[in-house]
């Protein structure tokens, strides 16, 4: 049954991270340690025979440089909508440069170059900068641009469905998104449901990780193989 979610029309400007590129990592490390690099690097082991990965909103790239080291093959295209935020990646990925590029565009208005094909999908921490329906869109728009069993790696805030989840992971997530609101102008103000989503774009669970009494999750999406073809494919 297909879940009803207006459509994405918002032509509002990306949220700016420029400013926070630079002490993005300190902050992160101050409030949660080591815990959200364990999260986005948690199904890298399942990524060492892939060949072509798309990174969506991966800030000062930490996930895309230890993809890089740990695959020696695979080449990495970084969207990101923060120029400060793309240098920032790009110096973290300097010793693998030859096997990045990276492109500077609103990815709720972005579609991959014709021709492209991914074997690998990473959004960590961005998809909850989105609304239900702009992930919709953008997994409609990306994935036909996917191998079948594709990989999406995604990791994020959640609120478990416990009283942990109703008096302490909500007015933490709540608190983040005022914080990002104010610095960066973020619009959204409340996590998506990108599960849902995803399913309906054809992309099942396959694998899932969770920290801090499931604050923290880290899932491995795989893509079903038949989905519907790239509208302007090559013929
Ligand atoms: C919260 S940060 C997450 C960064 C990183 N992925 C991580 O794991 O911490 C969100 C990133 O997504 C980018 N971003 C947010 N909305 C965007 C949009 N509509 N288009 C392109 N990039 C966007 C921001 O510039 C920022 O680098």
């Amino acid at each position: 049954m297909p879940i009803p979610v207006p459509p994405a029309a918002d032509r509002s400007p990306a949220p700016d991270f420029d400013a926070l590129a630079g002490p993005y990592r300190w902050l992160e490390y101050l409030s949660f340690g080591p815990l959200l690099q364990r999260s986005r690097t948690e199904f890298l082991p399942q990524l060492t025979s892939c060949q072509s990965a798309l990174v969506l909103g991966d800030g000062d790239g930490r996930f895309t440089a230890a993809l890089l080291r740990c695959n020696r093959v695979v080449r990495v295209h970084a969207v990101d909508a923060s120029p400060a935020m793309l240098r920032a990646l790009t110096q973290q990925a300097l010793p693998d440069q030859s096997r990045l590029s990276v492109e500077q565009a609103d990815i709720r208005h972005w579609s991959p170059h014709p021709g492209k094909n991914f074997d690998v999908i990473a959004t960590h921490f961005f998809l909850d900068c989105l609304t239900t329906a702009e992930i919709r869109d953008l997994a409609a728009r990306i994935s036909p641009w996917t191998s079948a069993g594709a990989a999406w790696v995604f990791s994020d805030f959640s609120v478990p469905p416990t009283i942990y989840g109703r008096i302490i992971a909500a007015p933490l997530v709540a608190l983040l998104y005022r914080a990002f609101r104010l610095l960066t102008h973020l619009r959204p103000q409340a996590l998506p449901d990108h599960a849902a989503v995803l399913r309906a774009a054809g992309w099942t669970l396959a694998n899932q990780h969770s920290r801090l009494g499931g604050l923290l999750v880290s899932q491995l999406w795989r893509r079903t193989p038949c989905i519907p073809a790239a509208p302007e494919s090559v013929s």
